[in-house]
């Protein structure tokens, strides 16, 4: 079988790792890649955001199941062209991939569906938006409703702020058509989970519970990132706490999705504020997230290509899945600087040490190959992923392997997992 995996972050390589691990797998074909894929894929420089090079790429070559990383092709129709084509492929429609690229449509169909969410409006006109924010005398959260690479949100403790970020997108128009509408909601408070669903349909299949960590520095500080590391399983997410979420968030939002002639099949991403009040959605993604996805996939011992083309093929309510019972953590190496202005180009050292490392893997993000050395080329650079036999081990065991690998400005949070380590006190 030949699989081919779009996108070229850390997201992409762990998919890569799962795929390749597969007895069914001959061939995997990474696009774009980066130089981690390169290791045990093909890389092939076509552009993820170019449907018809992908399409002629996947005819021209044979692939028989194609998995989209990325939301930004999704968002673009890409599984429509393919589907109609005759090209199997994982992801959800143009109309399902609105429930991320369209955070004004999510919101909506949140309260058609009585999904708890934070409480907010929807916004076309400034005027209308700032009146509004200028009302607040608690915390805002301004979203722009469109695709802004995970930087259009901004959390404001103070509405004064949440006037200047709508002047930013509304006004400024920092992220172009994407801030033509924004979303004005509530601030939350409380830990943030996220959910994966395998969803075909209104069959549900929920994965491992898993917990990131957005803010840049230890103790949840500072701005947020793509996300500074995972582990997996999360023990906030209790099996009380995991049944309420699929009775309450995902059973209504795909029943609502299916009656709006948007039946969802691919993976869904649930975002959540777990409040005094109990989960809260503060947002959905139509794709698998990063850094996330490491840990989970290092814990999946089923075969990842028979769960996807479960999806694909319509038979998702008689897979079975098996998950090891260790814990995983990632520990993502960033660029200083990251997530604002950071230097690339800077050469790894240690990546072969660690590979000889028991239960550790490293997923590469922002990196690329130049005349055999290793280069960063991103804020986030690599996803380092252990085992352990409980979380204090695998985070040892992650933290052990990053100590081995050096490149000029690395940065890295030192309390990954910490939320989930008991304390003796
Ligand atoms: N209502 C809210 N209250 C408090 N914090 C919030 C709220 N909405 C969003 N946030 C914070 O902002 C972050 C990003 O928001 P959201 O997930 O909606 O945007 P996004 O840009 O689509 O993120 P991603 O890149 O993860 O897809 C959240 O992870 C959370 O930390
Ligand atoms: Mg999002």
């Amino acid at each position: 079988m030949r699989v081919m995996v779009i996108g070229s972050g850390g997201r992409e390589h762990a998919l890569t790792y799962a795929v390749a691990k597969s007895p069914r797998v001959d061939e995997v074909l990474c696009v774009p890649g980066n130089a981690g894929t390169a290791s045990i894929g093909q890389n092939i420089e076509v552009k993820a955001a170019d449907p018809d090079g992908l399409a002629v790429l996947a005819r021209q070559r044979g692939v028989d199941l194609t998995i989209v990383g990325p939301e930004a092709p999704l968002c673009a129709g890409i599984v429509d062209r393919f589907e109609a084509e005759g090209l199997r492929v994982f992801g959800p429609s143009k109309a399902a991939a609105r429930i991320e690229g369209d955070k004004a449509y999510a919101k909506r169909l949140m309260k058609l569906a009585h999904v708890p969410t934070a409480e907010g409006r929807v916004f076309e006109r400034y005027k209308n938006a700032r009146d509004y924010v200028a009302t607040r005398d608690t915390g805002v959260v301004v979203k722009a409703a469109g695709l802004a690479a995970g930087k259009g949100v901004s959390v404001c403790e103070d509405p004064a702020d949440g006037l200047l970020a709508l002047e930013r997108i509304m006004v400024d128009r920092v992220f172009g058509d994407a801030g033509d509408t924004v979303v004005v909601e509530e601030l939350l408070k409380g830990q943030e989970l996220s959910v994966f669903a395998l969803v075909e349909g209104c069959t549900i299949y929920v994965l491992e519970t898993v917990q990131d960590h957005k803010p840049i520095g230890d103790g949840d500080t500072g701005p947020n990132t793509g996300g500074m590391g995972a582990y997996s399983p999360a023990p906030i997410a209790t099996p009380d706490m995991m049944a309420v979420v699929e009775r309450d968030i995902l059973v209504p939002i795909v029943d609502a999705m299916r009656n709006d002639d948007a039946p969802y099949h691919g993976l869904l991403y649930v975002g959540l504020m777990l409040t005094a009040a109990g989960p809260k959605v503060l947002e959905f993604n139509c794709r698998f997230g990063d850094p996330e996805t490491q840990p989970i996939l290092m814990r999946l011992q089923s075969d990842l290509i028979d769960l996807l083309e479960a999806v694909v093929d319509g038979r998702l309510a008689d897979a079975e899945v098996h998950w090891s019972p260790r814990p995983a953590v990632c520990v993502v190496m960033a660029s200083e600087g990251y997530p604002g202005k950071y230097e690339s180009g800077k050469v790894i050292e240690g990546l072969d040490h660690v590979a000889a490392m028991k239960d550790v893997y490293v997923f590469h993000a922002g990196t690329r190959r130049i005349e055999n050395v290793t280069v960063t080329s991103g804020g986030r650079v690599l996803g380092v992923t252990a085992l352990g036999d409980d979380i204090a081990d695998a985070k040892r065991r992650a933290y052990e392997a990053v100590e081995a690998i050096h490149f000029q400005n690395a940065y890295y949070r030192r309390d990954i997992a910490d939320k989930a380590i008991p304390t003796d006190g």
